[in-house]
């Protein structure tokens, strides 16, 4: 496994729409291991591929210590409520905000056996995935923050 530097805001990359995975090719599962690394050692709950200059549909979310989930193709498929709490973003370094999003989401993602599966999640986990998958649309929290934390 490898640390992967993590691209910052004003890099292009960010803002680039991510193509889908087709394939999971040992090259993606070494991809993903390397963004489980990264996403650890920067004491992130997400990380998304576009964040590592990888402009492929992958997403990896950890809320709950040791319980990391990887996402490929992730796509919301339902969502309900609303929550409004505080964000930050590893290629936003030192900056926070509160943002809007829905209270519960389920997502739909392959995994890296290629079983296609469902995980629904409630507050922290529902804004990490929320967040971590607008990454691959080329969104970033700072696009739906209603008030900046200094
Ligand atoms: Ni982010």
């Amino acid at each position: 496994m490898a640390k992967l530097k993590i691209v910052k805001i004003g890099d292009d990359t960010l803002r680039k729409v991510s193509r889908p995975v087709d394939a999971i090719t040992p090259r993606i599962l070494t991809l993903l291991d390397d963004m489980i690394e990264t996403m650890h050692d920067a004491d992130g709950c997400g990380l998304a591929a576009p964040q590592v200059g990888v402009l492929r549909r992958i997403v990896v979310v950890e809320v709950e210590p040791g319980q990391t989930i990887e996402l490929i193709n992730p796509k919301i498929v339902a969502y309900a409520g609303e929550q409004q709490a505080e964000e930050g973003c590893l290629s936003i370094p030192g900056r926070w905000g509160i943002t809007k999003r829905p209270k519960h989401v389920t997502v739909r993602a392959t995994n890296r056996k290629g079983e296609v599966f469902e995980v629904s999640g409630s507050d922290l986990l529902a804004r990490a995935l929320c967040h971590e998958i607008d990454h691959l649309d080329g969104k970033m929290f700072i696009d739906c923050m209603i008030e900046e934390l200094k």
